[in-house]
């Protein structure tokens, strides 16, 4: 058996148009506008797969969903990362995620009263406690008022079977 930690990081980021949903981490947060995206675009789980994926060299969340796929028009983000956790449980045998930390860039809304809710629907999603789900938000000091955008940096430990 090997087991080590190994750090991954990740960033998304999407423009913020008129009559679609904002979701962080798996939460609609009440908002004049939403990201332009193919899938949900929540910034905040693509960070996260891309991250996990990250820790291992396995590319990125476009090798496993091709942005040209309709398949995947209006995907709930929670899929990809269900799928990434699967693909890493795959390539590096049973992963598990140490901790998360998430920063998010977004001048309006103000997101503070969502940190426990999002940090706790990333936690479910990753089977860890919410205690390990730092999420920070910032604005972006007007600079890009028409972005949201995401940063993760996680731990993941990887216990690899020994060959027989
Ligand atoms: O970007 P700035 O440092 O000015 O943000 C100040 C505070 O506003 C942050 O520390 C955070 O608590 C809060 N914030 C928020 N929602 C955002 C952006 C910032 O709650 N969308
Ligand atoms: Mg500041």
């Amino acid at each position: 058996m090997s087991a080590g930690l190994r750090v991954g990081h990740g960033q998304d980021a999407h423009r913020l148009v008129p009559g679609r949903p904002l979701v962080i981490g798996g939460v609609t947060v009440p908002s004049e506008r939403g990201a332009d995206a193919h899938s949900d675009g929540d910034v905040l789980l693509h960070a996260l797969a891309d991250a996990l994926l990250s820790t291992h060299a396995l590319g990125d969340i476009g090798k496993l969903f091709p942005p040209a796929n309709p398949a995947f028009a209006d995907l709930d983000s929670r899929t990809i990362v269900t799928r990434v956790l699967a693909e890493l449980e795959e390539r590096a045998g049973t992963a598990r995620v140490t901790n998360v930390a998430a920063v998010v860039t977004l001048d309006a809304p103000k997101l503070g009263r969502y940190r426990d809710e999002i940090a706790t629907s990333v936690a479910k999603l990753l089977g860890i406690g919410p205690d390990a789900v730092g999420v920070t938000f910032k604005t972006s000091e007007g600079l890009a008022s028409d972005h949201v955008q995401a940063s993760v940096v996680l731990g993941v430990t990887a216990v690899t079977p020994a060959l027989p």
